[in-house]
């Protein structure tokens, strides 16, 4: 009867459709009992880099059944892999399947899987702007190489002209593979990996590519709106950076098998960031093969940014946790597209809506019920009234049902998990979206007046007039389940109605028309590439750097106060822990001068491997090197990485943390700590002097805690310099650094620091109610 049934079911619909392929059993020589596999083995003894792909195909066809490897090779594999992994996508039966796992040189085999894929005013509101602005100092990411793993692209959307673009940099061996796509300087590759298929062109049919790739690395577009809302100059994080496409997903999945074909292309292409606005459930890391192929391209220096997942707000709900990839969460920015409700009684309610078509004058508001529910399907008697639906299902979806059944309108009512959190994404007809708040009361107002009416009226775009960033209530929440000693996720970013580039399907001919639709979009998969093209401004800034650096440039420099000077919130407007936004939210123009970094290596993310548990094998299929873990172990807490975490039943913790030093030869930091009460901490040295630049200097942090009182505490501590002058949270403390609308923002080498209760966080029904209003609000047709 209740709500979740209802969901759960909706749910289970979606979720089985992923898993169509489990076979049932018994008959290995039924066709339909095929199944996609990754192998992955061990390397051919003597392999060196230039060894031919005919010796190592042969090798990896000494690894099937006999009738398989005999027969032509080129029809056995869907892929073969060297670069991410040793090993291939093949088709097999069970007992093919057992076969192979019998060999000894045979590492593990994957069912292939499917993931799900989880801007005119962002730029702005992350203060980059083009007049004396951020852009000035930190570059537009030139000679930088974003890959994007998504949907693919619309190469025709004027968001990719590459006007003011140089030549790509020498290093640079892609290439538009298919004559059905046109490559510029801004757009320097695309290619298709659908099945093995590599010939087709990386045509977008969903639209979540190209909004993707527009936000990391979009060049700049004038009166750039959706139906003329958010109307500004559109770009991308990192406007002058080149984009390399690589299509692993068709409409909303991507394959994993085609996920890590597409990532071998892009290491060997040489791209610089992989933007990946996709993700599974959490798994131990090697069984995560989006981990371990991150982990070569971390090795070669390649920056990974991935989705934090859309199954928030519950705890340990996220995706991609390997603490050598950046783990992107949600939250939002300061626009409002306002579309107001009013109420017959005269209450007011400021909802959303990107689609602002003629105003709605008073008319009959209705609740469809069966049972006492909420149903807005099969609609009768809805001619010419506003129409309230509960918002637990996909609003295309229910928007259509609406206006097929001949409503006028319709209010689309948040859902308690989502909080404050509304969404603007246009729908095909007027519509407002409110907060659960909001929703509470016209709830009850329907319920209890004989006739109620309600108003909407389109009021147009304001900027600044709400408290931002709010963490969004989809975005997933730590603590991590794979390694929860690593604080996840790493960081924040816009996520919610995020304006950027959309494949125009008006029926013109695309190869022709250059065109700038844009759309409004929610997720991780929005908030991923603004961090894509972010690291991009830092590689361009700094481009021997390595991938922990970066991160550690991103993570420390992050501000944790609002446009308000609060303290960042989340969707229930409590306080935002650090489970909800890591290090807080991203601020560009600081990232790339965050004075001193947290570094580390591929050893010293072996060593944290070996420490977690993980056996030689293990190990062996993450980092390819044999007997890894004969060498040292460290815990979590001891990975030289810009956060800790410890469970609460630990008392204390004593680390070391070694820093190094990019930012002025000569320069003197010394600490600031900042914890709650019940919490005893002390770094020592307080003091680091630097003489040189990429000095290292090593200090100790200790903390403790009474278990029996203390089972969460988050708290935070910040190296200052005297060059940079340090403001705190508090008001009244500003200096001229500090003069930004959105607050203070300091230079902080700081790190997080969290306990953590030790038992498990359940999920509950409710997430999974969330997970559906995440993912549908990034797939929206906005062709009306
Ligand atoms: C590997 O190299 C060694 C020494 O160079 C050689 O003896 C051996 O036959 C090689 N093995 C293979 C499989 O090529
Ligand atoms: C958007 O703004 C530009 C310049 O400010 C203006 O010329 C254009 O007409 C506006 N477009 C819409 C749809 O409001
Ligand atoms: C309407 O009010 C009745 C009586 O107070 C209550 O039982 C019912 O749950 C309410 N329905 C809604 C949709 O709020
Ligand atoms: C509607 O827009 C106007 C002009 O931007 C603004 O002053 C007003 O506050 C808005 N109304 C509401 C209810 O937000
Ligand atoms: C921290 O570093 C100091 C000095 O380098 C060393 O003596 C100590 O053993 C280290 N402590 C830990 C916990 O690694
Ligand atoms: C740093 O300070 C030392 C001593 O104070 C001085 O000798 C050196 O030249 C300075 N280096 C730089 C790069 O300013």
């Amino acid at each position: 009867m209740d709500m979740h049934t209802l969901l759960l079911s909706f749910l289970f619909v979606s979720v089985l459709h992923a898993h169509t392929t489990i076979s049932t059993g018994t008959e290995n020589f039924d066709a339909s009992t095929v199944d996609t596999y990754i192998v992955h083995v061990r390397p051919p003894p003597n392999f060196s880099v230039d060894m031919s792909s005919i010796k190592l195909e042969k090798w990896y066809r000494s690894f099937l059944p006999p009738r398989m490897a005999s027969s032509n090779t080129h029809q056995a594999f869907i892929y073969t892999y060297k670069t991410t992994i040793f090993g291939f996508a093949v088709d097999l039966t069970e007992a093919g399947k057992e076969y192979v796992m019998k060999n000894d040189g045979v590492l593990k085999v994957y069912k292939d899987n499917l993931l799900p894929l989880l801007t005119t005013h962002t730029p702005d509101f992350l203060g980059l702007r083009l007049s004396g602005g951020s852009w000035k100092k930190a570059g537009m990411g030139e000679g930088v190489i974003i890959g994007v793993l998504d949907t693919g692209i619309d190469f025709t959307h004027t968001s990719f002209d590459d006007d003011g673009m140089q030549e790509p940099p020498a290093k640079w061996r892609g290439s538009c593979k298919s004559s059905l796509m046109k490559c510029n300087k801004k757009l320097i590759g695309g290619s298709s990996f659908i099945r093995g298929h590599k010939s087709a062109p990386p045509t977008d049919d969903s639209g979540h590519g190209t909004h993707t790739a527009s936000t990391a690395a979009g060049g700049f577009v004038d009166s750039a709106s959706v139906f003329g809302n958010g109307n500004g100059t559109a770009a991308g994080m990192a406007p002058r950076a080149h984009l390399a496409i690589y299509k692993v997903c068709s409409e909303k999945n991507c394959r994993v098998s085609d996920i890590l074909a597409g990532m071998e292309a892009a290491i060997a292409d040489g791209v610089d960031i992989m933007s990946m606005s996709l993700g599974g459930p959490a798994r131990p890391f090697y069984n995560d093969i989006i981990a371990t192929a991150s982990f070569s391209a971390m090795r070669k220096g390649i920056f990974v940014s991935l989705a934090a997942g859309n199954s928030g707000p519950s705890s340990s709900t996220l995706s991609n946790e390997a603490p050598w990839v950046l783990t992107v969460g949600a939250s939002t920015i300061d626009r409002q597209m306002e579309a107001l409700v009013k109420l017959g009684d005269g209450h007011l309610f400021v909802g959303e809506s990107a689609y602002q078509p003629h105003n709605l004058d008073p008319l009959q508001l209705v609740y469809p019920q069966v049972s006492g529910v909420n149903y807005c399907f099969l609609l009768k008697d809805v001619a010419g009234k506003i129409v309230a639906c509960e918002h637990t299902t996909s609003a295309d979806i229910i928007g259509g049902v609406v206006k097929n059944a001949g409503a006028s309108g319709l209010i689309l009512l948040g859902q308690e998990d989502s909080g404050h959190t509304t969404f603007a994404d246009p729908n095909v007809l007027p519509v407002s979206y409110v907060d659960f708040p909001d929703a509470a009361v016209i709830r009850q107002y329907i319920n209890s007046s004989n006739n109620p009416t309600a108003s909407i009226i389109f009021n147009g775009t304001s900027l600044g007039k709400t408290q931002a960033p709010v963490v969004a209530f989809f975005s997933s929440r730590g603590p991590s389940t794979a390694s929860p000693g690593i604080l996840k996720p790493d960081i924040i970013g816009p996520g919610v109605n995020v304006i950027a580039a959309w494949p125009f399907t008006g029926g013109q001919d695309a190869n022709d028309a250059k065109h700038k639709t844009f759309n409004c979009l929610s997720g991780t998969s929005m908030s991923t590439p603004h961090l894509s093209g972010i690291a991009a401004l830092v590689k361009g800034t700094h481009p021997d750097w390595s991938v922990a650096a970066i991160k550690s440039a991103i993570m420390t420099t992050a501000y944790v106060v609002d446009n308000q000077k609060k303290p960042i919130l989340d969707e229930r407007f409590n306080t935002a822990g650090h489970f909800a936004i890591g290090a807080g939210h991203v601020s560009p123009s600081e990232a790339i001068d965050p004075g001193l970094i947290y570094d580390t290596n591929e050893a010293q993310y072996i060593s944290y491997l070996c420490g977690l548990g993980y056996t030689d094998v293990q190990v062996e299929i993450i980092a390819n090197q044999k007997d890894a873990c004969k060498g040292s172990k460290i815990t979590e807490a001891e990975l030289n990485y810009p956060s800790v975490a410890v469970r609460a039943s630990a008392g204390k913790l004593v680390v070391n943390r070694t820093v190094t030093n990019v930012g002025e030869a000569n320069s003197s930091y010394t600490v600031e700590i900042d914890m709650p009460r019940e919490v005893k901490a002390s770094v020592s040295p307080t003091k680091l002097e630097f003489t040189k630049m990429k000095e290292k200097k090593t200090f100790s942090l200790s903390l403790s805690w009474d278990i029996s009182k203390t089972n969460h505490a988050e708290g935070s501590f910040k190296w200052v310099s005297e060059k940079h002058v340090v403001v705190t949270e508090k008001p009244g403390l500003q200096n001229k650094e500090c003069n930004r609308v959105r607050g203070c923002f300091f230079h902080r080498a700081g790190s997080g620091v969290h306990g953590y209760k030790d038992s498990k966080v359940q999920l509950q029904d409710k997430l999974q109610l969330s997970r559906i209003l995440g993912t549908v609000n990034e797939n929206i047709d906005i062709n009306l």
